[in-house]
């Protein structure tokens, strides 16, 4: 059992990470801006990453970080947090999480993911780099957006390897119970799947509500380059065991994709 510290432990990914790791009997505290929140088997820490608030009484004693948090200012986020666990005398192992194909594709926040990453691994702590590839929350954000257009636009020659967020979060619980590895292997979702197909799989499971015709764009420069060159994929680590349909089929009766 660890002492472990969860930024962004009431996001997406970190409501996972944070209840994976407390099945696994790890004793977590969640840092959040909001005092209000769910509550859940954690403690809750009151701090921000953007001003620094909180954050040494969050890292007092703690064993691992597993930094999970996002939003404007990352790299002087992560930065902040560094400083923190440094001054805290603990040396914790700090656990990042990041996105395959970074240093390939020149998405202004990937810029920023990588320039973070460049922190964590210049931190002078014990530290483990995870890259993992799109969530399925984000590919079904980008349909159930166009959801009720007459046509679903979709990038020519994009795929993806979409990923469950429960299947990030148990390569996350394995690395908090290891020790570092600085950069670990990429992972992804089991399956790499054409963006048009996506968008019917998303169709199909709203019950093909909406007239279903699939656009396919072309999209100019080098970002969309390297999304079609593949440099957000890793078909060589498909270690996701949840698909993108199985996803979709536990979301959308929830009303949440
Ligand atoms: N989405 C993807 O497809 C994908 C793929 C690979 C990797 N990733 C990475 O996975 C990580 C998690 O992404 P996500 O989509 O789960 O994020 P998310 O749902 O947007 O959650 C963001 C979290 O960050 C926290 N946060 C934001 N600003 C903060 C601040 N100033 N101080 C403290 N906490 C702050 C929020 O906590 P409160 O609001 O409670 O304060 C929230 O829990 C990110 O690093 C992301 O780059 C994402």
């Amino acid at each position: 059992m660890r002492s472990v510290l969860v930024t962004g432990g009431t996001g997406t990914l970190g409501k996972d990470v944070v209840r994976r790791l407390a099945d696994e009997h790890h004793e977590v505290t969640v840092l959040t801006r909001r005092a209000d929140g769910e509550p859940g088997p954690f403690l809750r820490e009151v701090g921000d990453l953007t001003t620094g608030m909180g954050l040494s009484a969050a890292v007092e004693g703690v064993e691992a970080i597993v930094h999970c948090a996002t939003g404007t200012g990352d790299v002087e986020a992560t930065r902040r947090l560094v400083a923190a666990a440094r001054r805290s005398g603990q040396n914790p192992h700090l656990v990042y999480v990041s996105i395959v194909g970074i240093d390939h594709i020149g998405l202004p926040y990937y810029r920023t993911k990588l320039a973070a990453e460049q922190v964590v691994a210049a931190s002078g702590l014990p530290y483990t780099i995870q890259r993992a590839t799109q969530f399925h929350d984000l590919i079904a954000r980008f349909f159930a957006v166009q959801r009720w257009s007459p046509v679903t636009v979709v990038a020519r020659r994009f795929r993806f390897q979409p990923i469950h967020t429960r299947d990030v979060a148990r390569r996350l619980g394995e690395l908090v119970a290891g020790d570092p590895v600085g950069m670990a292997p990429d992972i992804g979702g089991p399956d790499v799947i054409g963006m048009d197909r996506l968008a019917r799989m998303h169709h199909d499971a709203h019950g093909g509500r909406g007239r279903g015709r699939v656009v396919r764009v072309p999209l100019p420069g080098s970002i969309a380059t390297g999304f079609a060159a593949g440099w957000n994929l890793t078909p060589a680590n498909a270690v996701g065991t949840i698909g993108f349909e199985q996803f979709l089929a536990e979301h959308v009766t929830r009303g949440e994709a």
